[in-house]
């Protein structure tokens, strides 16, 4: 062969490997567009929420939650059709992130998956009430980790990384640590639905930009708010053996019964990792603030803030994986520490059974 006809076939076998990729770009998006057409099945939490608020295509939008707690009818901008869908799958994926209850998590969560590691995260487990948590009288709570209220605060100053972060790369952050997993693209349609979610959340609520909003991210609870007894392991350990390990598992494991979680981890291989915010040697207040309010489920507000602190200090003493910061030593050493303590503990925890046998049965004058 001419070395002409030889150039031309090298150029031929690229362009056809290059046209391969474009075709298969184009059929992607192509794709996705079909998804964004398609009708979206609500979780029942999410059908319940934006019923509530009324959520329908239109010129103008009212919100029904406004005129029951202000008296005032608000008008403003409505929602296309595509609006409306991206507002409901954004509620879908804050409420089933792992896709648990969808069809297709490809298809219905964006196969959010893809961006976490363990198989417990949904972000509706810490940002609850699907971001949008308030008691039976619709009043909005205290260090609820509002999502309405979070996205109001638009640009915001975070003051662990010295940025103003927008919207979206709040949400990459807790896909990174919180979820112990990976970066979404800032344009992945996974991060606009969310955003076109809360931002509905926060007209339905009739919030105003820039305003703080006590329901605004977590009440911290710093260690000059407690007794001044010191954050402590044991103290931690018998408060969570007693409140927490029915629904958590003993080593912060979570408890998953037939598909369906009793208690996401709180450590271990399914939790947040060492360089979320949640994590007590990172940062030592927010923990303890979330327990504060939002734990137990069912008797929040229950439980002192020395309590929360002390329990925080527990949690985060037990194996969980490693953040990008700890490098892959420390994140090899907790790999081992999460597989080989439970078994370990679980041995130790049968021998001190045999040595102080518990009565199996009360006595019967005691019943
Ligand atoms: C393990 C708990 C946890 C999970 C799971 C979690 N988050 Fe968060 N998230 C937090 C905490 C704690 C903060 C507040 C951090 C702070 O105050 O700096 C936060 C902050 C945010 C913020 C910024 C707003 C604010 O109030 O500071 C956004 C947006 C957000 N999360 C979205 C998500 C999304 C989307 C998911 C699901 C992929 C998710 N989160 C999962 C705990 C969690
Ligand atoms: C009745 C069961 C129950 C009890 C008791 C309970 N939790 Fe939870 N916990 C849950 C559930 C369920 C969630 C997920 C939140 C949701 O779905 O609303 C959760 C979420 C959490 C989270 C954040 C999400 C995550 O991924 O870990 C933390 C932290 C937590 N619990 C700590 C505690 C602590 C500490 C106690 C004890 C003081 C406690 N919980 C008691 C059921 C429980």
């Amino acid at each position: 062969m001419s070395t002409l006809g030889w150039k031309i076939g090298k150029v031929a076998v690229l362009v056809v490997a290059l046209g391969g990729l474009y075709a298969l770009a184009v059929a992607k998006q192509l794709e996705r567009e079909d998804i964004r057409q398609s009708p979206v099945v609500l979780t029942p939490a999410c059908a319940e929420k934006l019923a509530k608020y009324g959520l329908v295509a239109g010129a103008t939008y009212q919100s029904p939650y406004l005129l029951k707690h202000t008296g005032m009818a608000v008008a403003t901008t409505g929602y296309t059709e595509d609006d409306v869908r991206a507002i409901q799958r954004g509620c879908n994926i804050i409420d089933d992130t792992q896709g648990r209850q969808a069809q297709s998590v490809a298809e219905e969560r964006w196969n959010a998956t893809r961006f976490i590691r363990g198989s417990h995260v949904s972000c509706n487990h810490c940002h609850q009430g699907v971001g949008d948590k308030q008691d039976a009288e619709g009043n909005r709570l205290l260090g609820s980790l509002s999502l309405g209220a979070s996205w109001v605060m638009a640009d915001m100053y975070d003051r662990f990384t010295g940025l103003l972060l927008p919207f979206e790369l709040r949400q990459m952050q807790c896909y990174i640590n919180s979820s112990n997993g990976y970066k979404p693209n800032i344009a992945d349609d996974l991060i606009r639905d969310v955003t076109a979610y809360t931002r509905f959340l926060s007209a339905a609520l009739g919030l105003q930009i820039g305003v703080s909003y006590e329901e605004q991210g977590v009440d911290e609870i710093p260690a000059s708010h407690t007794g001044k007894q010191g954050d402590d392991y044991i103290r931690g350990e018998a408060i969570y053996r007693a409140k927490c390990q029915h629904c958590h598992g003993a080593q912060g494991h979570g408890i998953e019964v037939n598909g369906h979680l009793i208690g996401p981890a709180v450590a271990g291989p399914n939790s947040w990792n060492m360089q979320s915010r949640n994590y007590f040697y990172y940062v030592a207040t927010i923990l303890p603030g979330f327990i504060c309010r939002n734990m137990p489920l069912g008797a929040e507000n229950t439980l002192t803030n020395q309590e929360c602190r002390d329990i925080a200090y527990f949690i985060s003493n037990l194996p969980r994986p490693a953040g990008d910061k700890q490098g892959p030593l420390v994140a090899l050493q907790q790999q081992a520490l999460m597989r080989i303590m439970p078994p370990l503990l679980r041995l130790t925890d049968a021998a001190m059974e045999r040595k102080h046998p518990e009565p199996r049965q009360a006595p019967a004058a005691a019943r």
